[in-house]
């Protein structure tokens, strides 16, 4: 069973250094996609309300048969349930579902800036994490603006911020910011989701050099920065291939290379993006 590294987050706890996407599955897929990801070695899952199988995913997490403390499982709020009473009763309806007696790393969606009440759902996952319902807090989406706010209001740095990170969209300005304040980077479609990522011929000039997929190259590339890559993947191959990335090194040169071409992004602009 593949051995994966782990960073310690600005709370003291431990986030491995690669995890599962579990969107779009569905709860049946769900169930199996964690349970044989865990078997494989994965310790760190990725759900959220709006993916709507969080039942599945807990299951999974059941059938795995792995201790429930060895595993970090994440989940979001939804855009719908923001505000601070709300965010308590969304909180506990993913508890629910999920099965469990607490959540590792509960992450705010999106910021939703134009509804304007991120800051109180902030204050309800601090409330949560005091009560010990959850162990991690953080954010998802989130410009540097909003964390200094969420800084200033409430003096609670989030543990991560979720964003879209990919070769098409290395986020450096970002990762500097999240780096200067402590906080850990995870990447959402950290392959470039149907994109042509995959198939760029830098990305595969330096997996090729490594003997190693396009896939796990992109990844190597993750890790390498610092960020942590939630892939998805229903399928037990690519699942073991993409856990497989930490027994290569990628030089300045490769690094520089596989971020080398236009940059942009394939998912919402988080000051416009209206997820609820
Ligand atoms: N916070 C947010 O707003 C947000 C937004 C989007 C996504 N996410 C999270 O991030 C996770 C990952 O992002 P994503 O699903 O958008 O994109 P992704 O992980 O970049 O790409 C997933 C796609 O790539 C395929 N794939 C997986 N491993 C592969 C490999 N080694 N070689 C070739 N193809 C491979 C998968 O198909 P198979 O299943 O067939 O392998 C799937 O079609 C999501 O599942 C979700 O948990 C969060």
């Amino acid at each position: 069973m593949t051995h994966i590294p782990a960073h310690t987050l600005n709370d003291g706890t431990s986030l491995p250094a690669l995890g599962l996407g579990t969107w779009p599955m569905d709860d049946a897929e769900a169930e199996r996609a964690v349970a044989e990801a865990l078997g494989l070695g994965y310790r760190l899952i990725d759900t959220a309300t709006n993916y709507r199988n969080e039942t599945g995913v807990g299951l999974g997490v059941s059938a795995s048969g792995v201790p429930r403390e060895e595993i970090v499982l994440t989940t979001k709020l939804p855009g719908r349930h923001h505000g601070y009473e709300e965010t308590l009763a969304s909180f506990e309806q993913s508890r629910a579902r999920l099965g469990v007696d607490y959540v590792d790393l509960y992450l705010i969606h999106w910021p939703l800036p134009k509804v304007d009440r991120y800051l109180d759902s902030w204050k309800a996952m601090i409330k949560l994490r005091e009560d010990g319902l959850v162990r991690s807090i953080g954010v998802s989406n989130f410009t540097a603006a909003h964390i200094e706010r969420l800084e200033k209001e409430t003096g609670v740095l989030p543990s991560v911020n979720q964003i879209e990170l990919h070769p098409l969209f290395p986020q450096a300005e970002l990762r500097a910011f999240h780096e200067e304040k402590g906080i850990r980077t995870e990447s959402w479609s950290p392959l470039g989701r149907g994109s042509d990522v995959l198939d760029d011929p830098a990305v595969a000039a330096v997996a090729e050099a490594h003997g190693v997929t396009p896939g796990q190259a992109v990844l190597r590339w993750h890790t390498q920065l610092g960020a942590v890559p939630i892939p998805k993947s229903a399928d037990p191959g690519r699942q073991r291939q993409n856990l497989d990335v930490f027994g290569f090194e990628l030089d300045a040169e490769q690094l520089r290379a596989i971020a080398g071409g236009d940059h942009r992004r394939l998912g919402g602009d988080p000051e416009e993006h209206e997820e609820f």
